[in-house]
């Protein structure tokens, strides 16, 4: 498969986890309930049995827990691990959604003691909501303002017991005084090519799809080490496979639908090489800023640093420096272009 030339880039790709909510609602018979059915991240799984367990032994609410990385690694779906695995509540919500100090209360008010209560896109929280919650995980109480002007005073009222589970994708924006009052705190990294295979068989197995092994093989490594991208992979290979094949996805009808969807045997999407090009033709190699870029490529800039970057700098094609975004010799190599003369000229 060769790199694609650069073009018109549209708003959002194909395989962008980001922006796609509705291919989401094919994701809850994949969702795994229980840690065993949760492939990977075995460390992480290791270090949450054991905080799970000794908090059932002494029948407390585990303590509050925040998951950090890049889209699609599971963040949601290890909340819903825990809350099963407790044998709890599981409510969910984000940080936008939660408006108003009557929002929060309203949630908190409404938990069953011992629920988990999950809250995504944590970075994206209120200042004045982020006070409420700190008081509410330390000392499970709220602060609530009872009339108006000079008679307004205020009362704790208590709440049950929680966990709050608080998930981001950048975790460099969220406050000190926040992310210091979860107990445990979770990085996710991105699956290994193996990882990624268990993935594929499983889901394959929930729904029932034929693959032979070196296509699995293939999928798991042009998945960009994350499993909804797999997943999602497996769902386009599938109806390559019903339409255009035998029903059985093979390593052919892998490969050709892989070049049809225009992700190359590293898993980079069109917009990815895009993305590099840009630097690379446009900006010298960099460095170059994240919002020149964004607006280059006609992405938004949350998608360009929560999904593109974190794969392409994993992957070591590209480098963030103080001074901007700089493409690596290994992009370089990629994408077959030299580096410049000393005229400053491309060969390719
Ligand atoms: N460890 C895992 N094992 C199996 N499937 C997983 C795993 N992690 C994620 N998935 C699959 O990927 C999808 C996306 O995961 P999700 O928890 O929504 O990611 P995030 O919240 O980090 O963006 C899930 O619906 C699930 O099907
Ligand atoms: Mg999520």
């Amino acid at each position: 498969m060769s790199p694609s030339t650069i073009d018109n880039a549209s708003s959002c790709s194909p395989m962008n986890p980001l922006y796609n909510p509705a291919e989401d609602d094919k994701e809850a018979s994949l969702r795994p309930r229980y840690l065993a059915e949760f492939q990977g991240q075995q460390r992480i799984k290791d270090n949450l049995l054991i905080f799970i367990k000794a908090a059932r032994d002494r029948g407390e609410a585990l303590d509050h827990l925040f998951l950090m990385g890049p889209p699609g690694l599971g963040k949601t779906t290890l909340a819903l691990v825990v809350a099963s695995e407790m044998g709890v509540d599981f409510k969910p919500t984000s940080a936008p959604a939660i408006e108003k100090p009557k929002d929060l209360a309203g949630i908190l008010t409404s938990l069953r003691p011992g629920g988990v209560l999950f809250i995504d896109e944590i970075h994206r929280l209120k200042p004045s909501i982020e006070e409420m919650l700190y008081i509410a995980m330390e000392d499970f109480e709220l602060d609530w303002i009872i009339g108006q002007g000079p008679a307004a005073r205020t009362v704790r009222i208590p709440i049950p017991q929680f966990t709050l589970v608080g998930a981001t994708t950048k975790a460099g924006m969220v406050s000190a005084p926040l992310s210091s009052r979860f107990g445990i705190s979770l990085r996710f990294d991105y699956y290994s090519p193996q990882e990624l295979a268990s993935v594929i068989r499983r889901s394959s197995n929930i729904l029932d799809i034929k693959i032979n092994e070196d296509a699995i093989e293939l999928l798991s490594g042009t998945s960009r080490g994350t499993p909804r991208i797999a997943n999602r992979l497996l769902r386009r290979m599938r109806d390559f496979a019903q339409v255009r094949g035998e029903g059985i996805i093979t390593r052919d009808i892998t490969l050709d639908g892989l070049e049809r969807l225009e992700v190359d045997y590293l898993g980079l999407e069109r917009l990815d090489r895009e993305i590099l090009k840009t630097i690379i033709l446009k900006y010298g190699g960099g460095p170059v800023g994240a919002e020149t870029l964004a607006v280059s490529v006609s992405e938004s800039i949350e998608s360009l640093e929560d999904y593109y970057e974190p794969y392409l700098i994993q992957i070591g094609m590209l480098a963030r420096t103080p001074r901007g975004r700089v493409a690596t010799q290994t992009a370089y190599r990629h994408l077959g272009i030299e580096r410049p003369n000393e005229n400053g000229q491309f060969r390719f």
